[in-house]
Formats: C-alpha cells, structure tokens, sequence
C-alpha cells in the first residue's frame, strides 16, 4: 500500500484530483446550465449581484448563488466580495459571440452527448455505438432528422473548427499550391482559411451535394468567389482531377478503415503524380511519446466520441503506423507528420 494509501484520512492531491474527475459530469452540468440561460452574456460588460442575474433569467437567487459558490470554486466566477460577481478570463469563454468561445459546445455536449456517454458501458461491451442504442440509429442519421439539433451540431463544429483549421495552416506551407481541393470541406472554412493566409492558391471545397449550398456563401460572404468554388459529390465514387493538393480535414476519422481506403484511393486517381495529400488529423501518439496533456485528453476524447456516436461505422483515431498502412494500400507514401499548436496534425503524403 503506498503512504497516501496508508493515510485514509487526508485528502492526497490525487485523490482531490481523481474526485474532480468522478464528479465532472457535475462540473460539465453547470457549464450548462450557464450557458443556457446565457449567464455569461449577462455578466459580460460588467459584475452584477446574483438577484439582478436571477430577474434577468427568471430563476430564483437563492438557487442561483449556489450555481455560483461551485462556478467561483472552479474558476470561471470571481466573487468581489460585495454581493457582485464578476467572469474571469476562463468564464469569459462562455460569452456566447467571442471567436474563442465554448458556448455552443457545451450546449451540444449536454444536450447531444450526455444520453450516450450515459450509456458508454453499453458500447464498451457490445460493440454497438451509443448512439444506436439512444437514438436507434447512428448520430448523423439522428441529426439528418431532427433539424434543430442538426443546427446545433453544425454551429458547434463552426466554433469547435477554428481551434483546428488556424493551427494547421500555421503550421504548413500552402502557398506552394497552385490549386487546393478539400475534400469533405464541409463548409469551406478551412479552404477560406488557408486563401486567407496565403495569396497564390486557387481553392475548392468539395462535399456532399447538400453541404455545397452552405460552403458557396461562406466564400461568397468571405469575398472569395473570384478564387474559390464549392463542387457537390460524393468522395467515395471520385473526387475532381486537376489539383495539385487534396486536404482532406477531420474526414477520415469517423470511418472504417475500408471506406477511408475507397475514398483515399479515388484522390490518388484524381490526382497527377506531383500531387500532394494533405490530411488534418488527430493522430493517437505511441506509447514513447510523451504527448502534451490537453493534446493528449483532446486525442483520446475524440476517438471516444467517434465510438460512442456510430459515424459511418469502425470511425477512430488512428497511430501514425496505421495512417501509414491505409496510405500505402491507397497508393501514397506517408512523407512527414507536422504537429501544430492543436491537437490535430498535418500528414503530408506523397503519391507512391
Ligand atoms: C466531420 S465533417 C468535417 C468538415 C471539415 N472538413 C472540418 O475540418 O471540420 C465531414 C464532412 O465530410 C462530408 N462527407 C461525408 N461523406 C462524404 C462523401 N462520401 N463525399 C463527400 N463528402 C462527404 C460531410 O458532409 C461533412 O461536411
């Protein structure tokens, strides 16, 4: 038994620590509810006391100052000590219109993940995803039916999606290309992104037909029609020849290895034998690395929600060498993986 163990009675720091995390669907409740009533929003141009907050939201104060003890206990409140409260920089993340903020994720992590990690159990021993089990069906066909939530998905992949697309074009050359095509590019923000940072390329989101409405007006609204255009079809029948890099960006995580194979394999033939494959990915570190902890939980976080939410089946975040794997049954040869200040990397591969 280790000392600590020996001493039941004090409180270790890993013991303070560990109780956190047994408690943290607690901690991710409250965030909630914050953010539902949009406490945030009303603190953000100045502290006030808990009953001009309660009228505001229509709650009672006496519940709200308890909401508050445990919102100053994490960090996100600072109590000045004269009935008023006031956010601090970690709380001003919930401020619903900043560019950094997690609002709207944690209106879809309460609302859209917390039933299936309620039933994370169920998918580690059966196999099936939570969502299959919830939902009936996986999330994307949940979502494809009930357009609201659909709506809180897509809103919260926007913000969510920053945090990933600047870091990568940080941290690869793009101005090298003549003409980029991003391959389930979704709405086209990390094709706007990466015209933004560099002048030379030519760009082209290519998605789904019914994505490729939504992508057309981020690059109108970005003043990029000149530069860029959105195509519709699907990946996996064939992707548009001419380019001389495919992005492919948080895509092949949520699928089986087969169905990364196909639509890997239709970029190679689309693709001259200069070309360049750019994937933008979480890649699961091995075990010599020494990975940076918000990096890491990021990672392993992500991989555990593509379990629970039954993508288009077998989707996982994958170690390098099984990157390799799929790229060379693809006909590339994976060149180099690029870290940037996310959690996702840049894989360059190469025609092989
Ligand atoms: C998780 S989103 C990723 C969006 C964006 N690339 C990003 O970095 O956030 C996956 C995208 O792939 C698109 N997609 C799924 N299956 C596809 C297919 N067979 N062909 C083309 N696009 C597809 C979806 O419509 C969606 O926009």
């Amino acid at each position: 038994m280790s000392k600590t163990g020996s001493q039941p009675n004090i409180v270790s720091p890993a013991l303070a620590a560990q109780s956190q995390m047994v408690y943290g669907a607690q901690t991710a409740q409250v965030i909630y509810v914050v953010a539902k009533l949009g406490i945030a929003d009303l603190l953000k141009e100045q502290p006030k006391d808990v009953v001009e907050i309660a009228t505001a939201t229509g709650v009672s104060a006496a519940v709200l100052q308890r909401i508050f003890n445990f919102l100053v206990s994490r960090g996100l409140l600072g109590d000045l000590g004269d009935g008023r409260f006031d956010l601090t920089d970690m709380g001003r993340l919930l401020e619903s219109d900043r560019v950094d903020s997690v609002h709207q994720r944690a209106l879809f992590n309460a609302e859209v993940l917390f039933p299936l990690w309620g039933e994370l159990l169920h998918s580690v021993t059966s196999g099936e995803s939570a969502a299959e089990r919830v939902f009936g069906q996986p999330l994307y066909r949940h979502l494809a039916q009930h357009p609201e939530t659909r709506a809180l998905f897509d809103r919260t992949m926007a913000s969510a999606a920053r945090h990933r697309h600047g870091p990568a074009v940080a941290a690869y050359d793009f101005s090298q290309f003549r003409t980029i095509i991003d391959v389930g590019g979704g709405n086209g923000a990390l094709v706007i992104s990466i015209l933004q940072a560099c002048q030379g390329p030519r760009g082209i989101v290519f998605d789904l037909p019914a994505a490729v409405e939504s992508a057309r007006e981020h690059i109108k609204a970005a003043g990029l029609s000149d530069r860029c255009s959105a195509i519709g079809g699907d990946a996996l029948e064939g992707v548009p020849a001419g380019a001389d890099a495919y992005v492919l960006s948080n895509f092949l995580i949520d699928m089986d290895d087969d169905r990364a194979r196909a639509i890997l394999s239709r970029c190679r033939a689309a693709m001259a034998d200069g070309g360049t494959l750019l994937l933008i990915e979480w890649v699961m570190p091995n075990a010599d690395e020494e990975p940076d902890p918000y990096r890491f939980w990021d990672t392993t976080s992500m991989d555990l929600i593509m379990l629970t939410i039954g993508g288009s089946g077998g989707g996982h975040v994958r170690t390098a060498g099984e990157f390799q794997e799929i790229l060379k049954a693809s006909g590339f040869v994976l060149k180099r993986i690029l870290s940037t200040s996310a959690a996702v990397r840049v894989i360059e591969a190469l025609p092989g």
